[in-house]
């Protein structure tokens, strides 16, 4: 087990944080931290784009899934894949279970379980709040997850981080705002050949997408 895992130090704050997000605000957006449902959407529509071009039925593995927002969009959307989330947070678990209990394509799986591997990998928001977490310590915590998403994600993943383009005066010292150039440089050269660097969606943070 590395350090940055489900039993390191750093995954069990962010744990903590999300599952008292959620029992404050419940399953909203605010309940996973983001302000709306139109950028939770608009989120989802950049990360799905790593899938866009696949034909048939995929297996989509959303990491970090929160109360199961992404399922729903997906199953609006018509798209064919079979789906797993993937939480930290039990009572966010069990409230995706419970919602979401009639679709047999949809799963829900903990820290402590096995986690499948799939043909596409997403993860929104997950590298946004490191708390007190320094730096350098949350910016390894970044890279080593990319990593796990290029292992789990057979055909390709995606994910998003605030931007280091953000305001000055508008940026918070619990919030990572990753630079953008040195994430795709590291997808680029670890991961594949093709990897795209979206930041052109209007808010303070941009998705990467590699396609394998
Ligand atoms: C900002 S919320 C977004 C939830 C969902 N992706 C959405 O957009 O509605 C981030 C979620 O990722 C989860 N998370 C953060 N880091 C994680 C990790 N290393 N492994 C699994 N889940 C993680 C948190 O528990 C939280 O539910």
């Amino acid at each position: 087990m590395n350090a940055f895992d489900e039993d390191g130090e750093i995954v069990q704050r962010v744990e903590r944080y999300y599952t008292g997000r959620f029992e404050e605000f419940g399953a909203t957006p605010r309940g996973v931290d983001w302000t709306s449902a139109e950028s939770q959407t608009l989120r989802f529509e950049q990360l799905l784009k790593v899938c866009e071009r696949a034909r048939g039925p995929f297996r989509l593995l959303d990491f970090g899934c929160g109360y199961g927002s992404l399922l729903e969009h997906v199953r609006a959307r018509g798209i064919d894949c079979d789906y797993v989330g993937y939480d930290l947070s039990e009572p966010m678990l069990a409230h995706a279970r419970e919602r979401f209990g009639g679709d047999g394509r949809a799963a829900f799986v903990g820290p402590h379980e096995p986690l499948p591997g799939a043909d596409y990998a997403v993860a929104s928001g997950i590298f946004n709040v490191k708390q007190d977490v320094a730096t350098e310590p949350w910016r390894a915590y970044v890279l080593h997850t990319i990593d796990r998403l290029g292992t789990l994600g057979a055909r390709g993943f995606a994910f998003n981080a605030l931007t280091s383009y953000s305001d000055p005066e508008r940026m918070r010292p619990d919030l990572h705002y990753a630079d953008g150039r040195e994430l795709f440089d590291y997808c680029k050269r670890r991961h594949s050949r093709q990897v795209a660097l979206l930041h052109d969606y209007g808010l303070w943070e941009f998705t990467i997408v590699v396609r394998k």
